[in-house]
């Protein structure tokens, strides 16, 4: 079965496969193919190019739908390496709370936060929040999102976390999306742990990591390594253990403060290290030259009012940058990545051309999918959007908020 698009505008982030994409490639460079035809059969792509180039040859009957893409553009769809999806309830009292006046951390302290939402999950059942994660799976969809990372996290016991993680494995049997799992326990210590610590942590690397391995539920480890959550140290503790069993880490880092969590990262070769707003020459200097992606969470940053990571100095020194979503009930209620690259050039004075190669070929590799999605090559997964008329890429961050996206195909099926 085939699906052949024709007189595409512009088709974004065409690529050669053929070369392995290598993290640092130069950010400012977006290859656009303009007039330009796509075939893909069953869900990937077969091949494109120019649409003088495709003759009657090249369509045999077998061809499904042709689909006249005048004046619109093809992007491959979205990579969001880095969510918090699956959560049981919004949050909206702490939004009134800091609108008031408090800030994120005197919300955590009080029981707030992450707990918060920890507390609630308990009486969940898995299938309400496969539900509930369903149906926001589906509204990122509808924004353009093909691949995504989603963390547990708000369960902070064995059996609520493996009861996140089974969801996420749901959504990876039922969904489209291509999409990675990710153990999150060490997200915050439950209260009856504060006063031993140490306890908690003997209990994730003893009892948790052992149990999703053994179930076979996580493809990355994770830490919030960060001021009043859990130290450098602890977070090597976490991250062997991890290790240990296969899990790489991808970790959220110096967020709250230069927490040593980049750090760590580097030196625990993480795929990723996330949310970096506090992030220095230090810093910047230990991700030089690893296989290390710094991962920008730019919703969490407006959201929370926070500083903003310093994008245009980590690029200027060679670093390459992916931005996420961050998609969370308490730092980021949003999963739209349009809006994301507007924030990255609104706020971050990031060109557009680099905040389409942060949200897909460079947020790709921050999730491990680089080989499969993030630009348009042949054998890839045609997993892409179309978007309404549009006078070329750059309007997609221009029009922020709107959503200028007429279709999704994922997995060879229209959304
Ligand atoms: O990425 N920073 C840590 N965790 C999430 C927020 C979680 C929450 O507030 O529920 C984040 O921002
Ligand atoms: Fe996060």
């Amino acid at each position: 079965m085939r699906i052949v698009l024709e007189n595409i505008k512009e088709l974004v982030q065409v690529a050669d496969c053929t070369v392995k994409y290598k993290a640092g490639q130069d950010m400012s460079v977006l290859n656009v193919m303009r007039d330009a035809y796509l075939v893909m059969r069953d869900g990937i792509i077969e091949g494109f190019g120019p649409m003088d180039h495709l003759n009657d040859e090249k369509l045999d009957n077998d061809v499904l739908m042709e689909l006249d893409c005048s004046g619109r553009l093809v992007f491959p769809a979205y990579c969001d390496p880095h969510t918090h999806l699956v959560f049981p309830a919004s949050r909206e009292q702490e939004f009134v709370d800091r609108i008031n006046g408090l800030s994120y951390q005197e919300i955590a302290r009080r029981g707030g936060g992450i707990l918060n939402s920890a507390k609630t999950l308990q009486a969940y059942s898995e299938d309400e929040l496969f539900d509930a994660s369903m149906k926001r799976l589906h509204e990122i969809a509808l924004l353009g999102t093909g691949a995504l990372e989603i963390k547990s996290g708000y369960g902070l016991t064995t059996e609520s976390e493996l009861k996140m993680l089974r969801v996420i494995r749901r959504l990876k049997e039922t969904s489209p999306m291509v999409i990675k799992s990710t153990f999150l326990g060490a997200h915050a210590i439950p209260e009856i742990y504060l006063s031993d610590r140490q306890k908690y942590i003997e209990m994730i690397v003893h009892e948790m990591i052992p149990q999703v391995a053994a179930e076979e539920l996580a493809d990355y480890i994770d830490v919030f390594c960060d001021l009043g959550f859990f130290t450098p140290i602890e977070t090597e503790q976490i991250l062997m253990a991890g290790i240990k069993y296969g899990l790489r880490p991808k970790i959220h880092a110096n967020e709250l403060g230069f927490s040593g969590g980049v750090q760590v990262g580097v030196k625990y070769n993480a795929l990723s290290v996330d949310h970096l707003e506090y992030v220095g020459d230090d810093e910047i200097q230990f991700l030089k030259g690893t296989e290390t992606m710094p991962v920008v969470l730019p919703g969490a940053a407006f959201f929370l009012n926070m500083p903003q990571s310093p994008v245009r100095q980590m690029i200027t020194a060679g670093l390459p940058v992916a931005l996420a979503s961050d998609f969370n009930p308490g730092s980021s209620p949003s999963g739209n990545m349009n809006f994301v690259q507007s924030l990255g050039c609104i706020n971050y004075k990031m060109t557009p051309e680099e905040t389409v190669n942060a949200t897909t070929i460079n947020a790709a590799y921050a999730m491990g999918v680089e080989g499969i999605c993030g630009s348009i090559c042949e054998g890839k997964l045609g997993n892409l959007f179309i978007t309404r008329e549009l006078p070329g890429y750059a309007s997609v961050p221009y029009y922020f908020g709107s959503n200028l996206i007429e279709t999704v195909i994922l997995d060879g099926e229209f959304i």
